[in-house]
């Protein structure tokens, strides 16, 4: 996978933030440049006004607009960090520091792809299908409020959905959907939270398809220097320790030695 150590650090000007679902945001930022280097699957350090709350909070890069010169993020309210994010008006500036981690491997020659997110691990494949040549369908599981749909459709893509309490789509989770679909392709892509990436790396397995999974890990400072976002990676017969958000948060669903 790409891993570009070109990033910096900017107070960026907000454009939009608004809130697009029941505690779901969309911030659109003035973006510096950082748009001409940013790729699918990357994220950016957001960081907190309010000084008690050093650590910046990551957030994966939504939508990259190099026309308008502006990055996307979409942001579930969960704890305080996200909570003062989304208090922030258009017109305020904001730090951020990235682009960060590695991003998807698109590979050319693949034509039948299959990309499957959940709860707040749906916004990176917006980006990511802009960048998918061939057969492409979005299997989405949300709790109850479903989000993004329509900027998914604007790309010509159809999109399946599945939530826990059955408002909308399927009643069920996102494996249900790709079962009930019988779902075919090359690639699987997936963003969620862990054990759903786990269930889909089982499925992509068992169905011999490649998968590339975004473990949206726990992380502190999210560049490398704290080794608070470890996971397990296989290395040959054995298993050595990486950094999320430095060699991933991107990995092969292969590599990964599950801790769940
Ligand atoms: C690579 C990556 C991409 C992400 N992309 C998105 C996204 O596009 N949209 C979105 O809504 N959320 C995303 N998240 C999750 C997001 O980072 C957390 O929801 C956010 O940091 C919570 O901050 P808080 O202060 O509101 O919550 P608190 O629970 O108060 O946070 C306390 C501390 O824990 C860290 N933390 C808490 N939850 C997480 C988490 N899930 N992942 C990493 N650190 C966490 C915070 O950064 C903070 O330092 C992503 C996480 C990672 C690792
Ligand atoms: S979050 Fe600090 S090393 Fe990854």
């Amino acid at each position: 996978m790409c891993n570009d150590n070109k990033r910096a650090k900017l107070e960026s000007y907000i454009l939009e933030n608004g809130e697009i679902s029941p505690g779901i945001f969309k911030m659109v930022v003035a973006s510096n440049r950082m748009e001409s280097i940013a790729k699918a699957g990357q994220f950016v350090n957001l960081y907190c006004r309010e000084g008690s709350r050093l650590l910046p909070r990551p957030i994966s890069i939504c939508e990259i607009d190099k026309e308008n010169n502006t990055l996307t993020f979409v942001y579930g309210v969960v704890g305080k960090g996200t909570e003062e994010f989304s208090k922030i008006k258009a017109g305020e500036y904001i730090e951020l520091l990235g682009p960060l981690g590695n991003g998807y491997n698109i590979d050319e020659e693949i034509d039948e792809h299959i990309i499957v997110g959940g709860g707040l691990g749906v916004p990176p494949l917006l980006e990511l299908i802009k960048h998918l040549k061939g057969r492409k369908k979005v299997y989405l599981g949300f709790r109850s409020d479903s989000y993004l749909i329509e900027d998914f459709e604007k790309h010509g893509v159809q999109v399946l959905i599945a939530t826990d309490d059955g408002s909308e789509g399927i009643k069920g989770t996102v494996l249900d959907l790709l079962k009930k679909d019988k779902a075919r392709g090359k690639m699987v892509y997936a963003c969620g939270p862990k054990p759903m990436l786990k269930a889909v790396a089982d499925w992509a397995k068992d169905e011999k398809i490649l998968a590339q999974l975004s473990l949206e890990e726990r992380m502190g400072c999210g560049i490398g220097t704290c080794v608070g976002c470890v996971v397990r990676i296989k290395d040959g017969d054995t298993w050595d320790y990486k950094k999320v958000c430095v060699d991933g948060p991107v990995f092969f669903s292969e590599e990964v030695v599950w801790d769940v």
